[in-house]
């Protein structure tokens, strides 16, 4: 274990010093650029990605949304982007949102129309409270008000993570007390808004374990255990393991499968696998190897952050089309609506263009939905 880690140690930082591809999945002529210590993707050349606009903050508030005993449901899907994609046993075609996007009316009027589920930015569950003992909920009772209201779907969006820790998290260093913490994080963000998502990213990792607190203090048992106190506070949710480039069947991917099936030999702790697919130009041809490697442990599988460089229509469909052909490939998130407010806005990677108005992929989709 002490030589995994140790391996899993130094290649990230191999990654973030020289952008080596620690799974040597970028095709030739991409790069595994490093963007921030929780994300790497392949980019050509050796192109810088942007930042992702961090969401407008909220001032904490003490109003929970209302409570409800029916199970999540999409409402009415829509007859744009997300109708038709449910009209093929989907169960929605979702974007990211935050309080910055809700507020830009046009945007939140192309979520309305075309969309059938949010996933909060950062906001909702990803962050163990900076102040310990103190959680903030402004952000993330807004989105989920939102879209109960607007009846939309909602992903959670990540309760453990090996970045962003707070230190008085990552200098904990005895599994009692992280146990705790881990058990306080979850139950009571999960418990929060218990019954009205229909997904919960719980973690994300990939099938080496990154060197973490949570891996360094547990092992791999933190999974498993982040997963039985996801379920115990929210037994309506599909819990997922989520992580970037399973894009293809490469090494990572084989990782991930290899990990949820282990963890799964115990009981059904995992749901689903959602694989982010922010992809380069181009980079749509491994997606549906990707999706039948993921599928082959009899989960739900979610494309959960797609974007594409340049979205170009031939690489959307193709990501669409091994939606389609995959059963178990439940819902599509697209990282965004607008290339404007897209954390690769460079590249214009999304489905509607930096007027709201729908690009020639946009277009293309719905040609083949
Ligand atoms: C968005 O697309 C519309 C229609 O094609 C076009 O008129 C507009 O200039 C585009 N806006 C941007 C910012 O690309």
């Amino acid at each position: 274990m002490s030589k995994l880690l140790a391996f899993v140690t130094v290649a990230v930082i191999a990654q973030q010093a020289a952008a080596v591809a620690v799974w040597g999945q970028c095709d030739a002529g991409s790069v595994c650029t490093y963007s921030n210590p929780y994300y790497s993707q392949c980019l050509p050349g050796n192109a810088a990605p942007t930042t992702t606009p961090q969401p407008t903050s909220t001032p904490p508030t003490t109003s929970v949304p209302a409570t409800s005993t029916a199970p999540p449901s999409g409402g009415s899907p829509g007859t744009g982007l997300n109708g038709k994609f449910v009209s093929h046993g989907k169960v929605f075609w979702g974007s990211c949102a935050d309080s910055g996007t809700l507020n830009i009316a046009a945007n939140a009027a192309i979520l309305k129309s075309d969309f059938g589920g949010v996933t909060p930015v950062r906001v909702l569950t990803r962050r163990l409270s900076d102040v310990q003992g103190q959680f903030t909920f402004g952000g993330s009772d807004a989105l989920v008000n939102w879209a109960v209201s607007n009846g939309k779907m909602i992903r959670g969006h990540n309760f453990i993570w090996h970045s962003q820790l707070p230190s008085w998290v990552s200098s904990i260093n005895n599994k009692a007390t992280l146990t705790s913490v881990m058990q306080k994080h979850i139950s009571t963000l999960g418990g929060r808004y218990a019954g009205k998502l229909y997904g919960n990213e719980i973690l994300n990792e990939d099938g080496s374990l990154r060197s973490s607190v949570w891996s360094n203090v547990f092992g791999e048992s933190f999974v498993q255990l982040a997963f039985q106190y996801a379920r115990t506070a929210d037994p309506k949710a599909k819990l997922y393991i989520n992580d970037y480039n399973l894009d293809s069947n490469n090494a990572k991917t084989q990782g991930m499968v290899a990990l949820v099936k282990r963890v799964n030999a115990n009981g059904k702790f995992i749901d689903g696998i959602g694989t982010q697919m922010h992809l380069s130009a181009g980079g749509a041809g491994g997606a549906q190897a990707a999706l039948t490697a993921l599928a082959s442990t009899g989960l739900d599988v979610a494309i959960t952050e797609l974007d594409i460089a340049n979205a170009a229509a031939n690489d959307y469909t193709t990501v669409v089309k091994a939606c389609l052909n995959t059963p178990q490939c439940v819902t599509i998130t697209s990282w965004g609506v607008s290339d404007t407010n897209s954390w690769r806005a460079s590249t214009n990677p999304l489905l509607f263009n930096g007027s709201y108005q729908p690009k020639p992929a946009y277009n293309a989709i719905i040609g083949i939905l």
